[in-house]
């Protein structure tokens, strides 16, 4: 009873005292007040949180990342930045429960072409197919893990941009509602799924519906609409999983034939990314299970220090990472890329 009632009191005073500093001007809010600085914050992302007892976590979760953040760039010795973005009021596990949605349970559908293609060599040092004008515009998966349907999509879409020269945006929602409630291949809409079922469901319906005609609102309806058209051109007649290749024969995959979703595993260092080449090793490796799904659409190398990356298409709008893409140190396998690189063919 004693101890409870000294603990009370020490949480109390050390609460006033967090408060105080809070309230002051405070280096870690960039000289700002701290409680201003969450506010900013909030309206800048546009999070709408009425309930005090949330917001009071999310503002302890924020200046803890925040802190986090600012040690991280203060000390310099990796290759990339991290920075404030719509998760930073989260925590690690809040994050995953909601934006990812790679369901590495269930067993992907390896493809309608299983089979291994002749060596995949090259010898270029850099592509990406934005170049190209082959990469659609970056979309967001919201509070819902349908990641593998961002992923698939993008991929299928910019296939439509190489073989027919057009920008056609495919519809992510009716992938995830008639994979999970009408074809029953897999996954569970919201709940995660695998790029390869939306493949699948491309290949048999020989086509897709547009963006426009099945808008997405990040929530399972339950229902797989059927009265909607089908884009033609949407319709793969292939694709292929590249299993045991490495980070250099995937990236001449990608030259040659176009994009390629794959799997990775995405830790706390990677959603607070902001910029630069990730190359946090100790936090992705080795062989971790993957998570997330995102579109492979490109590769160089860094000119100030030699670092050869990978360059991927996120599914979590343009405020995260670099315009909503990120940049990957390539050649050791990091987050385990090469774990699902598939890739659709027309
Ligand atoms: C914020 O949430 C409240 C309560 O849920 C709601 O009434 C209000 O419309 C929301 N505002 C926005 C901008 O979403
Ligand atoms: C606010 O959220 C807490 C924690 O989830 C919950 O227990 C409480 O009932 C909520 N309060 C209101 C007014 O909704
Ligand atoms: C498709 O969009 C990309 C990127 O926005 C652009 O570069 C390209 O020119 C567009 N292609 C067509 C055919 O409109
Ligand atoms: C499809 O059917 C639903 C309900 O049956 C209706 O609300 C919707 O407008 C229809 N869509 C099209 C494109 O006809
Ligand atoms: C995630 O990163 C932390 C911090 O670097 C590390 O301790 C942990 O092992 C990583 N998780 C996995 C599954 O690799
Ligand atoms: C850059 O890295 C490559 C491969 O790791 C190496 O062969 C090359 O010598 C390096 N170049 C410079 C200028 O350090």
């Amino acid at each position: 009873m004693c101890m409870f009632k000294s603990l009370v009191f020490t949480v109390a005073v050390s609460f006033i005292v967090f408060q105080s500093v809070l309230s002051e001007k405070n280096p870690l809010c960039n000289g700002q007040n701290c409680d201003k600085f969450f506010e900013n914050y909030l309206n800048e992302y546009n999070i709408n949180v009425s309930n005090n007892t949330i917001k009071a976590q999310y503002k302890k979760q924020f200046l803890a990342n925040l802190r986090e953040i600012r040690n991280f760039n203060a000390k310099e010795v990796n290759a990339f930045k991290k920075g404030i973005n719509k998760f930073s009021h989260l925590s690690y596990n809040g994050v995953v429960s909601q934006s990812l949605g790679l369901d590495s349970i269930s067993t992907p559908i390896l493809g309608i072409i299983t089979s291994k293609p002749a060596a995949s060599k090259c010898s270029i040092d850099s592509f990406d197919w934005r170049n190209e004008g082959a990469i659609t515009a970056v979309k967001d998966q919201g509070s819902c893990g349908s990641c593998f349907a961002f992923a698939a999509i993008g991929a299928i879409e910019s296939q439509i941009s190489i073989n027919y020269n057009k920008n056609i945006s495919l519809s992510e929602q009716y992938a995830m509602e008639c994979i999970y409630n009408f074809w029953k291949i897999g996954g569970d809409a919201c709940n995660g799924g695998q790029p390869s079922y939306v493949y699948y469901l491309s290949y048999i319906n020989r086509g897709f519906p547009t963006e426009k005609s099945v808008p997405y609102h990040a929530y399972d309806d339950g229902i797989c609409p059927l009265n909607v058209s089908f884009v033609k051109e949407a319709g793969i007649t292939s694709y292929r999983t590249f299993t045991g290749y490495r980070d250099n024969e995937i990236a001449c995959l990608l030259a040659a034939n176009g994009p390629l979703s794959v799997a990775i595993f995405v830790n706390s260092s990677l959603i607070q990314y902001s910029g630069g080449i990730y190359d946090d090793e100790e936090s992705c490796g080795p062989n971790p299970t993957p998570n997330h799904a995102v579109l492979l659409i490109g590769f160089g190398v860094d000119s100030n220090n030699n670092i050869s990356y990978f360059t991927l298409k996120n599914s979590w709008g343009t405020s995260w990472g670099e315009q909503g893409f990120f940049r990957m140190k390539k050649g050791i396998n990091l987050c385990n890329i090469n774990s699902l690189p598939q890739q659709p063919y027309m």
